[in-house]
């Protein structure tokens, strides 16, 4: 069957309609037209691949990853950067008119990443043993099957490093012994820094020798085993300085972060007798730029390890009127809406699947702001709209391009009483 690609859709398929029917076409960009294959139908939309490309789309270009095809890491390799960002803008808006009813909120134009490729400060390599060989990769596209790499050009050039030089020690050990799940490699922009995490948490000791073999080298600083102590390295954002270790949450577009951060501070125009909600507070990212401006932060965070470095960076930066409460949002709201708290400013940046259970016990504690920074479009106007119910206008959005080459989109939310 023979079909036109319109856009891009959420997941990085092409759409395409014909006789009442969407396509979502994996590989598909805008204006190709293509000879397809379904590979599901569900009746009124099906899945399907290429079987040919009668014509390419104008924006169509050679990708660098020379396993792009079959990685699941990344979707829009082969559109060029501004058509990547089109298709985003218009994704975030389509969605929150859509799923939000937000047809006439300010969408602002997605702020680009500085850096299209080169990016990434933070990997999670798969490892396996197969056929006398370790491997060491991602997920395939739309599959549980691995795709082994030596390198991925999305990634910073001290990680990169560090996946080339994982690759080849690991292909050269012939030992299949080794209760190894999958490798964390992050970097502060100097050194690299790796944690090795053991298939059973109670069978660390055994990646020692491992452990061994890729501790020396140039660019990388520290090589430990999850549940056996984890090494923790210091970071800096906008002059603050922050801990983390390789297996936690953190920013992984160091650039865009920035630009996230000065957005929440200039958004927030906080005055220093103002109070400070950040809900999924991680290691601290919002609430310690916010703690200079603010009066106090509640800072509440799930992950206990999160916080405990979280209150180490709070320190190292003599930042005082701020707590760190080792807490779910859900839990942390009740509690502070039978203590009748109130706050100033509430800023949450929860996971993928968004703060529908919150938002009314939020309301409660009377922001007269809050700030929404959302890793998910349908999440995000889903929720919105729930604010909007509630008495919050959306005064306006901004899109970031955290993840270029791939089909995800960042974005931050204003809202006012
Ligand atoms: C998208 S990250 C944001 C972290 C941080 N704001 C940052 O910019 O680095 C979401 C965070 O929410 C935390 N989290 C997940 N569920 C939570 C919950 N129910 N209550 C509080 N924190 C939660 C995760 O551990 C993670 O650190």
């Amino acid at each position: 069957m023979q079909i036109e690609i319109e856009r891009i859709a959420f997941g990085g398929a092409g759409i395409a309609k014909k006789d009442g029917k969407v396509f979502f076409v994996r590989g598909g960009l805008p204006k190709d037209v293509l000879e397809i294959n379904i590979i599901k139908d569900k009746g009124n939309y099906a899945e399907a691949v290429i079987a040919e490309i009668i014509k390419p789309s104008p924006d169509r270009i050679e990708t660098p990853c020379p396993v792009f095809d079959l990685c699941g890491g990344c979707q829009l390799q082969n559109l060029n950067y501004p058509a990547q960002l089109r298709e985003k803008e218009y994704i975030l808006k389509e969605t929150l008119g859509r799923l939000g009813g937000l047809y006439d909120v300010a969408i602002e134009p997605i702020v680009p990443s500085p850096k299209e490729f080169g990016f990434r400060n933070k990997v999670t390599l798969s490892t396996w043993f197969y056929k006398g060989k370790w491997h060491v990769g991602y997920n395939q596209k739309g599959s549980n099957r691995k795709v082994a790499i030596d390198s991925c050009p999305i990634s910073t050039d001290i990680v990169d490093k560090t996946i080339k030089r994982i690759s080849e020690v690991l292909t050269s050990l012939g030992d299949p012994y080794y209760p190894l799940e999958k490798i964390h490699i992050s970097s502060n922009g100097f050194k690299s820094q790796i944690t090795l995490v053991p298939r059973h948490s109670r069978r660390g000791d055994l990646l020692k020798t491992l452990l061994k073999h890729l501790r020396r080298h140039q660019e990388t600083e520290n090589v430990s085993i999850n549940g056996s102590g984890e090494t923790g390295f210091e970071f800096s954002i906008l002059g603050n300085k922050f801990l983390t270790t390789p297996s936690i949450f953190t920013q992984v577009n160091s650039e865009i972060n920035e630009l996230m951060i000065k957005t929440v501070l200039d958004w927030a125009e906080l005055t220093q007798e103002q109070t400070v909600l950040d809900l999924y507070s991680g290691i601290g990212n919002f609430s310690i730029p916010l703690a200079r401006g603010a009066s106090e932060v509640l800072a509440v965070e799930i992950s206990n390890n999160s916080v405990k470095l979280a209150r180490k960076s709070a320190q190292a930066n003599s930042v005082n009127n701020l707590v760190f409460q080792n807490a779910a949002s859900e839990h942390a709201i009740e509690v502070l809406n039978k203590d009748e708290e109130k706050f100033d400013l509430i800023v949450l940046d929860p996971p993928r699947e968004g703060a529908k259970e919150i938002i009314e016990g939020l309301v409660e504690l009377s922001p007269t702001k809050v700030i929404y920074v959302s890793c998910d479009p349908a999440t995000l106007a889903r929720d919105l709209k729930k604010f909007s119910e509630l008495g919050y206008k959306v005064v306006k959005v901004r899109p970031f391009d955290m993840f270029p080459q791939t089909f995800h989109i960042e974005s931050i939310a204003l809202l006012c009483k």
